[in-house]
């Protein structure tokens, strides 16, 4: 068998990394016909929106989907079309962490990925490569490949191949267009290697052949939950590390440049913050935790656990130091939370911190406005919704508020949380903030984002992540 020639890709799940990924392989292989397929069809609208008001806010999409939409990259809810169509086939859809059943609160819910297999192996009447491309536990691809050759028809063979995806929201468009690395998992079969060569030959279009990396299909799969369980273990340091320097006087940016200037350490991700959030670290390490118990590893399963639970003891270890600062009660003060997505340059909000601590100030009973620049409204109602199952929708529109700008939402506020990192909190008109607030004006910066020198001359209080001097007058 020769290295099978793509010219039709389909991609299931038209989500955060379905939708960047395939646009970006549309835009720099224009040879290749790309159709991106979800089961959503709001979605799918929004993607085709005429005016471009895309699913998902990501810097430069956009452009890549003016570039391509139409020429060779096409969305669409007619998933059977896509998938008979195809020569190779992403499955990008959900794996969310499982919240009842076995393994639940740790495994990942593999009924999406399943559902797509199935799907595939129901409609395919020609050979298809089909490529993992959600984050799934070690070993999926086998379960996949038994489902596909299960069902598959005469003529019809499938090869699985496993490419997980490193893009981070935010920065996904630059991380795809000029990756670090791509790595992509296939049987050591002669067929399995020819895949692997044919997906090998797609990203070759433009990233350089030393950044992709070729690997056997289980160290692919373990090398994605491996590299999250490794980025988020670097924040849950650094925040156990702020805790230390908040007690001493030490300052956690100066330990961490310290640190970081230590080439074997690296000077990036040592960020102290409130609290990582996302749709992957703590999904994929509790996974990786349901994998090391599964397989009667015991220590190293409360290893990985540690780190979440450190991320949960920062979030709350954030609130109570505001509840303290606020002279130990925020029943029916007014606080302005600035940012509710996860990081910024993104809409996303999955597990954002900013929602674990709005939860504890609802339960405080104080009064919260809250201003993002890119969430929509009602995204936040669900998600506090959501994380506050004991309160009605109305209970919690009577303690919280949805601001249009920043200055609105601080507006009397005693005080101000930075949740997000968005660059724009750095120069916002701060002397007019101060002016409408009530005094004194408190100001608990989650991201070390702004400079809490200038803001204490201005005349707030200022009190940031990690640094010793609590509060400076
Ligand atoms: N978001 C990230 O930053 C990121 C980064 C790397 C990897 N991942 C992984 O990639 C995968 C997808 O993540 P996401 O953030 O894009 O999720 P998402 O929820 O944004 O998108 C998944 C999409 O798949 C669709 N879908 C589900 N089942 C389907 C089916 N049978 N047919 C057609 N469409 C179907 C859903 O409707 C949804 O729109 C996950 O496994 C995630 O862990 C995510």
């Amino acid at each position: 068998m020769s290295v099978p020639k793509v010219s039709k890709i389909c991609c299931i799940g038209a989500g955060y990394v379905g939708g960047p990924t395939c646009a970006v392989i549309a835009l720099k292989c224009p040879h290749i016909q790309v159709t991106i397929v979800d089961l959503n069809q709001a979605r799918i609208d929004a993607w085709n929106s005429s005016d471009f008001n895309l699913p998902i806010y990501e810097p430069g999409l956009e452009d890549v989907v003016r570039a391509t939409r139409g020429r060779n990259l096409f969305f669409s809810t007619d998933v059977d079309g896509a998938i008979r169509a195809a020569d190779l086939i992403f499955v990008s859809v959900n794996t969310p962490t499982k919240k009842t059943g076995i393994g639940a609160g740790y495994a990942a819910d593999l009924n999406y990925v399943e559902k797509a297999t199935r799907r595939i192996a129901q409609i395919a009447t020609s050979s298809k490569i089909v490529v993992e491309k959600s984050t799934v536990p070690c070993r999926t691809a086998e379960s996949m490949r038994v489902i596909l050759e299960a069902n598959s028809k005469p003529d019809a063979r499938f090869d699985i191949l496993s490419n997980p995806e490193f893009l981070a929201e935010g920065t996904a468009i630059s991380d795809l267009v000029s990756p670090d690395r791509v790595l992509i998992g296939s049987l050591q079969t002669h067929e399995g290697k020819e895949a692997c060569k044919a997906l090998s030959e797609i990203y070759a279009n433009w990233v350089p052949q030393e950044r992709i990396l070729t690997v056997g299909l289980w160290s692919s799969e373990l090398s994605k939950l491996a590299a999250n369980a490794m980025l988020a273990q670097r924040i849950s340091s650094i925040n156990a590390l702020s805790a230390i320097c908040e007690a001493t006087g030490a300052n956690i940016d100066e330990v961490a440049h310290a640190i970081g200037k230590d080439t074997r350490i690296g000077p990036k991700f040592l960020k102290a913050s409130v609290g990582f959030g996302g749709s992957c670290f703590q999904k994929d390490i509790l996974n990786l935790v349901y994998l090391s118990e599964s397989l009667h590893l015991p220590e190293v399963a409360a290893y990985w656990r540690q780190v979440v639970e450190m991320n949960e003891y920062q979030k709350r270890r954030f609130t109570r130091h505001v509840v303290d600062t606020l002279f130990k009660t925020i029943t029916g003060k007014r606080i302005a939370v600035l940012g509710f997505a996860f990081k910024a340059d993104t809409g996303d909000t999955r597990e954002s911190a900013a929602i674990t601590i709005i939860k504890h100030f609802m339960e405080e009973k104080a009064l919260v406005t809250i201003y993002d620049p890119q969430v929509e409204h009602e995204q936040i109602w669900m998600d506090l919704q959501e994380v506050s199952p004991t309160f009605t929708l109305q209970q919690i529109k009577r303690q919280v508020q949805i601001a249009p700008c920043a200055l609105d939402a601080c507006a009397e506020a005693e005080a101000v949380v930075i949740a997000t990192e968005w660059k724009e909190f750095i120069t916002l008109d701060w002397e007019a903030i101060y002016e409408q607030m009530s005094k004194p004006a408190f100001i608990f910066d989650g991201r070390l984002l702004v400079d809490s020198a200038k803001l204490a001359k201005i005349g707030f209080k200022v009190s940031s992540i990690g640094r010793g001097a609590e509060v400076t007058a």
